[in-house]
């Protein structure tokens, strides 16, 4: 049976346009330096030698989230990971320019490193504007989906925090029906209107910018685990 919430595989673009010669030179100097190793348990000791706070970005795009969080919060732990490369030497630009010591990236599926953290390690995941898979019959294909919903919730530590965005309002009604079905996350809603106002330390990425632009609503999503 074709369901990601068991079987791993990833769908969507690697690459996008040609790198640029020194787009090319910061994937090789810089990417090496400040990748998840291949191996081994994911932990703050092993990636920044300390027992900081973790925090963990499926699909970081291209970085603007993860690295205003880094830069925010230098005394925590940052994770991105995103397979696709052009995003992948956009986060590296912003390691680059911003200095940020705290950043880890894996170019690739999220789901494989979040499998080597310990379970109750990190304190905040985030997954803004999943790719939404407006087809009924690609729902299965949704980042919110059980799988990876159960992975998710295994690594965040009670009182932990996942922050889901998204501009679909198919991807919104879906993960507002998946989520309200599950005792391990409590939506931190204070109002009706909550999630239409982007919460503090979350800030604009160019691609809700570009969704906003066209006319579409943003939705934000905090939950506790429980
Ligand atoms: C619509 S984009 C949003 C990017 C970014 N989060 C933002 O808000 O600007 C969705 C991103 O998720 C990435 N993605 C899809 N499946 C993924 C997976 N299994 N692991 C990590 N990233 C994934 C895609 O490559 C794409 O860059």
């Amino acid at each position: 049976m074709n369901d990601p919430a068991t079987i791993r595989r990833l769908y969507g673009r690697a690459r996008g346009h040609k790198l640029r010669q020194g787009q090319e030179a910061l994937l090789e100097r810089l990417l090496p330096a400040v990748s998840v190793p291949g191996e081994g348990p994911v932990t703050s000791e092993a990636l920044f030698g300390d027992s900081r706070p973790l925090h963990f970005e499926i699909g970081f795009g291209s970085g603007e989230h993860l690295a205003y969080r880094a830069d925010l919060l230098p005394d925590h732990g940052f994770i991105g990971a995103e397979p696709f490369l052009n995003g992948v030497v956009g986060a590296l630009q912003h390691i680059r320019d911003g200095r940020l010591a705290n950043v880890r990236l894996h170019m690739g599926d999220a789901l494989d490193v979040l499998d080597r953290v310990p379970d109750g390690a990190l304190s905040f995941v985030y997954l803004l504007h999943p790719d939404p898979w407006p087809k009924a019959r690609h729902a299965k294909r949704r980042m919110v989906n059980s799988g990876p919903l159960d992975l998710i919730a295994a690594k965040l530590r009670p009182g932990g925090e996942f922050r889901l965005g998204t501009d679909d309002p198919t991807y919104c009604r879906w993960s507002m029906m998946v989520m309200n079905g599950r005792r391990d996350f409590e939506w931190l809603a204070e109002s009706a209107n909550d999630f239409l106002t982007r919460p503090g330390g979350w800030p604009e990425t160019r691609y809700e910018a570009k969704a906003r632009r066209k006319g579409h609503e943003v939705w934000y999503f905090r939950y506790r685990r429980v």
